[in-house]
């Protein structure tokens, strides 16, 4: 949908209508090689196109006359209750969105009480996120080759109160997102093309890397080789560090250093998630990354009612990838998973005016998800079911 150029600012960004417009806000406030990073799949993008094309292949079939006048959206995750089905996905380099991503996106998520879960590759320590926005943080670990980083990661986020470790398995061979490497030369060194594209965005130079500096990868810079962790181009810098021996075995060594809640992100397939079951896992993340790993992967949605009928009853189970609407999230609620990871589109928020422009869009799922209840008949997740779904072919 095209929408009119009309300057937003954090105060009034309320009249941001949906997250497809608060996408277009997002786009004009950063460099484009930040939007791109945030936007790109890998590859030819058939996983990102197929995320969101999948979620039109199911439509629904509401019940007529409920009064639905009590209903609400809470639900119970890992014992607690949070106020909406959703959870703040785990991404990185935040700080180049806008300044205090990472604390932005956390606070928001507490406000509407919801987890947020903290990326490895964050540019804000995890324990000044622990300090700083309180509410409940999770905390996702990147195994990379030198293990020692992931202790040192793990550690610390226990000692700061962390609930969940939510440990990434599906990136240990590294997506090609070629829009990343269009876009750097070198990690941590700009182009001249970079600079130009920066200096065309002075209010975005200015909060991001005048006033704070360069954003930096901070959770583990006493592993990083001198004057490295520079964020801009870090998504080409990263990479190198991760390697592709990551094994179930793995598990044990996770589960000796963190007894809280575990759960595996990248999960699609029964098999896997059984054995993620089998090893004391207390939940699984379905998701293809948001189309930014493996190309041509199935959408995490069309796995979510085989997998949950497998082992849903013994462990959580959560989805991603591709949702930007209230009826995205009903439908997976309605297949059975538990709760839905946010990625792009809280980020579009927060690059268009920061924790007031995540605050939106986390008003704008949570308001879409009350209306499709509502029109549904339905008065709470639990009443949501595959009964009122169809699938047609796309
Ligand atoms: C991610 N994702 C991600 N996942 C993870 O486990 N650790 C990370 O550091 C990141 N970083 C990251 C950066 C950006 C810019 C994006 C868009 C995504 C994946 C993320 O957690 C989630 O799986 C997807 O974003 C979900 O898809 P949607 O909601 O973006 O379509």
């Amino acid at each position: 949908m095209p929408w009119r150029r009309r300057p937003f600012t954090s105060r009034n960004i309320s009249r941001a209508l949906n997250i497809s417009h608060l996408r277009e806000i997002a786009r004009r406030q950063v460099p484009h090689f930040v939007f791109e990073y945030v936007e790109g799949g890998a590859e030819e993008e058939a996983s990102l196109r197929c995320n969101r094309s999948a979620m039109e292949t199911y439509r629904f079939i509401p019940q007529t006359l409920v009064d639905t006048t009590a209903r609400h959206q809470r639900t119970q995750l890992f014992g607690r209750e949070i106020r909406s089905p959703l959870v703040i996905a785990p991404t990185g380099m935040n700080g180049i969105l806008n300044a205090g991503g990472d604390i932005a996106l956390a606070r928001a998520a507490a406000s509407a009480g919801i987890p947020f879960c903290l990326s490895t590759v964050s540019t804000t320590r995890l324990e000044k996120v622990a300090e700083d926005a309180g509410g409940r943080l999770w905390m996702q670990l990147y195994v990379m080759r030198d293990r020692r980083i992931a202790e040192h990661i793990v550690k610390r986020a226990y000692a700061a109160g962390f609930e969940a470790l939510v440990f990434t398995t599906d990136a240990n061979v590294f997506g090609h997102r070629e829009w990343d490497r269009r876009n750097y030369l070198r990690p941590g060194r700009p182009t001249f093309g970079n600079i130009i594209d920066m200096l065309r965005h002075p209010a975005w130079l200015q909060r991001v890397i005048i006033r704070k500096g360069v954003p930096r990868f901070v959770n583990f810079t006493e592993f990083l080789p001198p004057g490295g962790g520079s964020a801009i181009g870090g998504s080409t810098l990263i990479p190198a560090m991760f390697g592709p021996t990551l094994t179930w075995d793995d598990i044990a060594w996770l589960r000796g250093l963190w007894d809280r809640k575990l759960l595996i992100k990248g999960v699609l397939s029964v098999a896997d998630a059984e054995r993620a079951a089998q090893l004391g896992c207390d939940g699984i993340v379905l998701t293809n990354h948001g189309g930014r790993q493996l190309d041509y992967c199935v959408a995490p949605i069309d796995m979510v009612a085989e997998i949950s009928a497998a082992v849903g009853t013994r462990m959580t189970v959560i989805v991603d990838s591709g949702f930007r609407r209230g009826t995205d999230i009903a439908k997976a609620i309605a297949l059975g998973a538990d709760a839905v990871m946010i990625g792009r589109a809280t980020l579009y928020g927060l690059a268009a005016a920061g924790e007031p422009g995540v605050r939106r869009a986390l008003e704008i799922l949570t308001s879409e998800l009350d209306r499709v209840l509502g029109q549904l008949g339905v008065r709470c997740l639990d009443e949501l079911g595959p009964h009122l779904l169809r699938r047609f072919p796309a």
